[in-house]
């Protein structure tokens, strides 16, 4: 159990850099298999996902190491298509492993993803694309086994641009015999990171960042240097501290353009917002305002990963927001614990009305998800007193050495784990 204590109040002021995507990690970490190569990552956040998906790699017979945020990884030894729960359950991405199995294998034994419980989270729309291209695909007691004799290239067009089944599609269509369009898909910069990783690879794929993408012939490389993008959901949650806290941070190493609408609504509550090619500064005045209505959308919408922890920076602003998630259908776990520092969020379906308070005082809160327990910091920054977070392990799934970066940037918050 880790157990975060906090003790609000303090503006954060200053400048730090920002990590690696571990978004956008995973699925290349996944694509490394997909044919026999050495492949070298840079910018790799060190996360407990992370080391979930190295240690798939090694099961499945790759060598796969992490020194420091470099990442190295031999696929030239892939000896097994299977995967067991233990290491399934570990995370959501695991599911990506599906499609790069059987581009390299013809075969994938694995059972039913973890990740946080944020509603359903069904994965139809990854096997109806994978038995588009040719795979045989058997779900019993949530156990899937793929076969596939010979994949071969479709013109597939997704009803909903899902992040995990374009990524799925990509790697199976990169053995696939023909070529392959995905239409509807997702358009996500870690779509674009993937596709300039699987490029490196030596995949012929254009598209990406449009909701078309296509996928030709494969000329495998046998060795791949790639740098992992910023993380624009660990920058969103320190602008939304910042701007929680009325503090002054710029952010270092990051994409301005890949959270813009989250700037554009720090923007709106009364932030000034300063961008350079590769940095943001975030200075946020003694109170925020509220700003309207705020829905989450695929990108380039409002991202749902941000939601929780623009909601935490508004708690606070003068008049009334209104958030409507449209992703995930239990996306508002936060909120509970949320009101125990006296916030006033009412939750009806998909929409939340947070009504700006005066004060938040500090309490005990348990994480109930990644994104969720990151809200509860950035509102425990923003209240009067202590608090402590109890969390089984959410929060430092997704972000680097929290605790430290926070405390450099002058907050009082100590991880004791
Ligand atoms: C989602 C987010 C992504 C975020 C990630 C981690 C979107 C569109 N995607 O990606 O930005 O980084 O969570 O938190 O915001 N769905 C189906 N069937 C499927 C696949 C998805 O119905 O086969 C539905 C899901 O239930 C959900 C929506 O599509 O309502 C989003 O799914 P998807 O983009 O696939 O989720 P992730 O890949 O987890």
């Amino acid at each position: 159990m880790d157990i975060w204590h906090l003790r609000g109040g303090n503006r954060l002021e200053g400048a730090c850099f920002v990590q690696g995507s571990k978004n956008a990690s995973l699925p290349i970490i996944a694509a490394s298999i997909i044919s026999p190569a050495r492949s070298e990552l840079l910018n790799v956040p060190q996360l407990r996902d992370v080391d979930a998906a190295l240690r798939i790699l090694r099961h499945l017979g790759c060598t796969a190491e992490q020194w420091g945020s470099d990442v190295y990884i031999d696929s030239a030894g892939l000896c097994r298509s299977a995967i067991p729960h233990s290491l399934m359950v570990e995370m959501r991405s695991s599911v990506i492993f599906m499609g790069a199995l059987i581009a390299r294998c013809g075969s994938a034994r694995l059972s039913l993803p973890g990740g946080c419980q944020l509603g359903k989270r069904p994965i139809d729309l990854h096997l109806a694309a994978l038995r588009q291209l040719g795979a045989e695909i058997d779900e019993a007691g949530g156990e899937i086994n793929c076969q596939a004799q010979e994949l071969h290239g479709a013109d597939i067009t997704l009803p909903f641009p899902s992040v995990g089944a374009t990524e799925n599609i990509m790697l199976a269509a990169a053995r696939a015999k023909g070529d392959t369009v995905i239409r509807g898909a997702a358009r996500e910069p870690e779509i674009i990171a993937l596709q300039e990783y699987l490029r490196a690879m030596g995949l012929n794929v254009t598209g990406a960042g449009s909701g078309t993408i296509c996928i030709g012939t494969f000329k495998p490389e046998k060795a791949v240097s790639h740098r992992i993008i910023p993380d624009r959901i660990v920058a969103s949650t320190i602008a939304c501290a910042a701007a929680a806290t009325g503090g002054n941070v710029e952010m270092r190493g990051v994409d301005p353009s890949h959270f813009s609408t989250v700037l554009h609504f720090l923007k709106l509550a009364g932030c000034d917002i300063m961008n350079s090619k590769r940095s943001v500064r975030v200075r946020a005045p003694g109170k925020l305002s509220a700003v309207g209505e705020v829905s989450t959308e695929p990108y380039p919408g409002f991202p749902t990963d941000a939601q929780p922890v623009l909601m935490a920076a508004l708690l606070k602003a003068e008049g009334r927001t209104v958030i409507t998630e449209n992703i995930f259908e239990n996306r508002y776990r936060q909120v509970p614990e949320l009101q125990r520092l006296g916030a006033d969020i009412a939750v009806s379906g998909r929409r939340a009305e947070i009504w700006g308070v005066d004060c938040l005082h500090g309490s005990a809160l348990t994480a109930t998800d990644l994104r969720g327990g990151a809200a509860m910091l950035v509102a425990a920054l923003a209240a009067r007193g202590e608090s402590t977070v109890f969390d089984d392990g959410h929060i430092t799934r997704g972000y680097e050495r929290f605790d430290m970066r926070l405390r450099s940037l002058g907050a009082d918050i100590y991880l004791e784990c």
